[in-house]
């Protein structure tokens, strides 16, 4: 049984028998992480876009482990510059991997890198992973987008990851809409609670939601799907 566990901010571990992934692996200056990075052992590396809460930890860990940083192709091209492995992709393409499936899908947000974000890292992406025959969908950092409801149409959502923290993403009121565009089985909140800037009350979120069953992860806890 396929396995993923929150590690703060927008940070998901995935696993899946021996195959471990991990999604936007921001731990080093995560103030909620609870894991360091050095701790972290897996695979495959995803990397929504090059904003430093996102990318965080991926190059070195991809070093020392010498896991594949899967990414758009600006992004992939970014981090294959610092001598790592990389699958290089893009918005509406899948991949097979060993472990499953990737589709990257549209995010509506920005793609930069650096202390001034001036290096352009392609634009942001939100990842479709298909893990022990179950779909998980991590949108990355992204407003809402009414091609969600695209996505919930042809994909068959066990577990959601959403943004609720506002500010940077969606809002609690916009992550609501996207759980009827989305129609996913689960629904975990993420990309909140970090900074005072993301502050947002998960149970608040969890209380407005419908059809969907709402499970606030702390950093570090895990759910089976
Ligand atoms: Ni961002
Ligand atoms: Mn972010």
């Amino acid at each position: 049984m396929p396995r993923a566990r929150y590690l703060g901010h927008a940070c998901v571990a995935l696993a899946d028998g021996p195959h471990r992934l991990i999604i936007d692996p921001f731990l080093t200056d995560n103030p909620v992480a609870p894991v360091r990075a050095e701790e972290i052992d897996v695979q495959y590396i995803l990397v929504s876009h090059g904003h430093g809460d996102h990318i965080g930890d991926a190059v070195p860990i991809a070093r020392r482990t010498g896991a594949t940083i899967i990414a758009a192709y600006e992004l992939a091209t970014f981090c294959a510059g610092q001598g790592v492995k990389t699958h290089p992709m893009h918005i509406g393409g899948a991949h097979d991997f060993e472990f499953g499936r990737v589709k990257l899908t549209i995010a509506h947000h920005g793609g930069g890198h650096g202390p001034d974000a001036s290096r352009y890292t392609g634009p942001a992406v939100g990842f479709l992973v298909t893990l022990g025959g179950k779909i998980v969908y991590h949108p990355g950092d992204t407003g809402l987008f009414y091609d969600m409801k695209l996505i919930g149409e042809t994909h068959r959502i066990e577990l959601a990851f959403l943004p609720i923290g506002d500010n940077f993403t969606m809002g609690i009121e916009d992550a609501v809409r996207a759980v009827e565009f989305l129609q996913p089985r689960r629904v975990v909140p993420m990309h909140y609670g970090t900074f005072p800037a993301v502050a947002a009350d998960p149970h608040d979120f969890a209380a407005r939601v419908k059809g969907a069953e709402v499970i606030v992860l702390q950093p570090g806890e895990t759910i089976d799907f």
